[in-house]
């Protein structure tokens, strides 16, 4: 039996998050320019979305690129920027074929123009799909995202709007930009490392988290089976005992 066939549909993760890293690594191993791995990193993209789409995983993030890589070298940024509209343009099919909704977090507005506008553009074009949401974390910190919530937070109760006791992690929760969707159950880092580099940092609280030796470039939807299907192995206990489960 391969491995697809042996994950249960009945609990599969709602919310899979990816750190995609490696594609420096990977070029340079080739003796390439690092832009080469992130320009062959875009296939391992499009393998994880039609992988999530094909089990049926509803919510899938991808850091594509945070607040720290903007002190990359100019060139790099400007390519992978450059990437992120050309990738955008050709991938609407594979979007709308699949049902894909695009959504971001981050902060988009420090993106270039046309980079933001294809951003903008692609989100209404497919603000009607369902089947699966497609986050990118987009010049993301989730340290600003947590500042950002507690000053909105502090906004509201200096206007009155909010009672201080009533501040709790639900209410915490739906002011950080991932407001609308379900904490991720699965988070996946590709190349070895084993860090969280201010990704998602409140809401992985419980994710159980998954540590690929390989680099982004080589990642295919198997890959994503098999983090599925390992995930589902493991009991979530949520600090419980196993005999209460
Ligand atoms: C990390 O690898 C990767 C990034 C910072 C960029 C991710 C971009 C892509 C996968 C390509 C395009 C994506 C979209 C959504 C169009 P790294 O450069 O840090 O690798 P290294 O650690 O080996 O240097």
């Amino acid at each position: 039996m391969n491995i697809k066939d042996k994950i249960d549909r009945n609990n599969l993760p709602q919310h899979v998050a990816i750190i995609m890293d490696g594609n420096g690594r990977w070029a340079k191993g080739l003796g390439k320019l690092r832009i080469f791995g992130h320009q062959n990193g875009v296939s391992a993209v499009r393998e994880a979305m039609e992988g999530a789409v094909e089990l049926g995983i509803p919510y899938l993030t991808l850091y594509a690129f945070s607040t720290e890589n903007w002190n990359r070298p100019k060139l790099e940024v400007l390519a992978l920027m450059e990437l992120l509209v050309t990738t955008l343009s050709k991938e609407i099919k594979t979007f709308q074929d699949n049902g894909i909704r695009l959504n971001t977090i981050g902060d988009i507005d420090k993106l270039p123009k046309n980079c933001r506008a294809k951003l903008i553009e692609s989100m209404e074009l497919t603000a009607q799909n369902t089947t699966c949401v497609l986050t990118l974390a987009l010049s993301y910190s989730s340290q600003k995202e947590i500042v950002d919530a507690t000053k909105e937070i502090c906004k509201q109760v200096m206007q009155g709007n909010l009672d201080i006791d009533a501040i709790d992690e639900k209410v915490f929760a739906n002011h950080l930009y991932t407001r609308n969707m379900p904490d991720p159950d699965l988070l996946i880092r590709t190349s070895g490392e084993q860090r969280i580099s201010n990704y998602l940092l409140w809401q992985i609280a419980y994710s159980e988290l998954s540590f690929l030796p390989k680099m982004w470039p080589e990642f295919t939807r198997e890959d994503l089976y098999e983090c599925v299907y390992n995930y589902q192995q493991r009991e979530r206990r949520f600090g419980k005992t196993s005999e209460q489960l």
